[in-house]
């Protein structure tokens, strides 16, 4: 299977290989692959899905897509199509159960590492293998955070033992007890302040500092907590394939739930749906894109007039490209610039999936000079950030920064802003968007290129939503979580005076 084929093993892990289906799994245990192929010839037999073998299945995948995301840095979402193809399991309420106990497992990570390790004392949660590990990680976030009943407790883990094997889980068999036992509060109480905050809010103590520095202790506490549960999902209906109207009535008669976002053009927010949205038919036929208020904001921002020549720098997967041809009516040119290959695979079945005819792509480095000499209308830059306004909807991304980190980003996004801006035609307007909430990768950055650029002015905005951005820039906009109801982010438009 090509994806294991990039498995490099890494603390001394060795990847079982399966023997009937040849494929490499994260974590080294003979009988979670043995379970799995001697269910699935049951399964062919009976038919019958019952909801221990949902749970099994869901527990399996889980496991296996934790250790892939710690083994190779794999996003939630990547990790569980990687497995889902590995496992073969690919029934829809599996992995729906799968992907909210690993993502609401990761969202608490560090608390759920601090119980662990009290319950595994003197040895500590890192001393097992990744198979162990892991569960023990879905087993506290089960216990303590899903608020089952006992039975459906031991019902876990009884199928984590089948999943695992009895043999692998019996060194940590008293750490199940202690982890029921556990009070979470009390565990925490006599940490320093900011230790007890960070496993209070589940951020990293760098982060709970920043954001109290950023926002004032209320404020900063908010945002801590609203990245507690997802935020609400949006989506653009397409106007390029058919009427708003018509477009609302077919999402609606696939069951899906949606209000109006009045600031926004086409963007209307998800209430309820039966189904996840990628499966719906009105989907695959290109009728709407899934993209944040935050995101759609900086198109309607960036303001492309049907005719234009727009440049899309950092494109991939390509949300904006398609919002900004939309805008423009799929009149003019829009050319989308972006290193990442796979990623512009996706930006390639997006544009063809959304109807959009005006779109060209280039794969190349931003970084250095443009392979292109033209001067756009628009500019539009969305380059590489913390991605600290995202870690609500993709909690892993909250462990995954390092120190140093934040500078090397901000060198890179002025130099891209700084390349990007000798692509602006006279009177065009260069757009800035970042899905980060820190001052470095935004204020710091505008200051930095208008200090630079004396020809660029940063330009009155028309939006409502959103708050005024930091260090007398009013003219930006941030977007915050716990006062948007969207992802952080940060959008400043700026024009080159003739
Ligand atoms: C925030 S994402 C862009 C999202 C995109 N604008 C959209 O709306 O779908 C940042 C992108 O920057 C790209 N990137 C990172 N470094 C780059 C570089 N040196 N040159 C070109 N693209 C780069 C990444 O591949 C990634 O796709």
């Amino acid at each position: 299977m090509k994806l294991a084929t990039f498995y490099r093993p890494i603390h001394g892990q060795q990847p079982y290989r399966n023997r009937e289906g040849g494929q490499k799994l994260a974590v080294r245990s003979r009988s979670l692959a043995y379970n799995i192929q001697k269910r699935y010839k049951q399964k062919l037999v009976s038919r019958e899905y019952s909801r221990t073998i949902l749970l099994q299945d869901s527990i399996a995948l889980a496991v296996e897509a934790l250790s892939w995301m710690e083994l190779e840095g794999l996003s939630e979402r990547q990790a569980l199509i990687l497995v889902s193809k590995q496992l073969q399991i690919h029934d829809g309420s599996s992995m729906r159960l799968a992907f909210r106990l690993m993502t609401e497992t990761t969202r608490r990570l560090n608390l759920v590492d601090y119980i662990a390790d009290w319950a595994l004392d003197p040895r500590k949660l890192g001393d097992w293998n990744l198979g162990v590990r892991n569960f023990l990680r879905l087993y506290i976030y089960w216990a303590h955070f899903r608020k089952r009943t006992f039975k459906g407790i031991l019902s876990f883990l009884e199928s984590g033992r089948r999943v695992l094997g009895r043999d692998e889980l019996l060194p940590v068999e008293s750490a199940f007890g202690m982890i029921l036992a556990a009070e979470p509060k009390k565990l925490i109480a006599n940490e320093r302040e900011l230790t007890r905050m960070s496993l209070e809010t589940c951020h990293t103590e760098w982060f709970v500092r920043y954001s109290f520095r950023l926002l004032g202790r209320d404020d900063g506490l908010r945002l801590l907590n609203e990245d507690y549960s997802p935020p609400p999902t949006y989506l653009r209906i397409n106007s390029l394939r058919q009427p708003w109207e018509t477009v609302i009535e077919e999402i609606k008669h696939e069951g899906v739930t949606l209000s109006r976002m009045i600031e926004l053009r086409d963007v209307w927010k998800v209430e309820r749906t039966e189904k996840p949205l990628i499966r719906l038919r009105s989907y695959e036929r290109g009728l709407f894109q899934i993209q944040d208020i935050s995101s759609q904001a900086a198109c309607q921002e960036a303001n492309p007039k049907p005719g234009d020549f727009v440049l899309d720098i950092c494109a991939a997967p390509g949300i904006k490209t398609c919002s900004l041809a939309q805008i423009m009516n799929n009149k003019g040119t829009v050319v989308s610039l972006d290193i990442a290959e796979a990623r512009m695979r996706i930006w390639k079945s997006e544009i063809k999936r959304m109807g959009v005819e005006i779109a060209q792509p280039i794969i190349c480095d931003v970084q250095r000079d443009l392979p292109l000499n033209v001067e756009a209308d628009v500019v539009l830059v969305d380059p590489p950030c913390s991605s600290t306004g995202l870690y609500a909807k993709s909690p892993s991304m909250k462990w995954r920064m390092k120190s140093g980190d934040v500078e090397k980003l901000s060198s890179l996004q002025l130099r891209i802003l700084d390349i990007s801006s000798q692509h602006v035609k006279k009177t065009g307007s260069l757009v800035y968007s970042t899905c980060s909430i820190l001052l470095e990768e935004n204020e710091l950055v505008i200051e930095q290129f208008l200090k630079a650029h004396p020809t660029f002015k940063i330009s009155p905005t028309s939006m409502t939503l959103g708050s005024e951005a930091f260090r007398g820039l009013n003219e930006a906009r941030r977007f915050y979580p716990h006062k948007d109801h969207c992802n952080g982010f940060f959008v400043a438009k700026m024009e080159r005076e003739n």
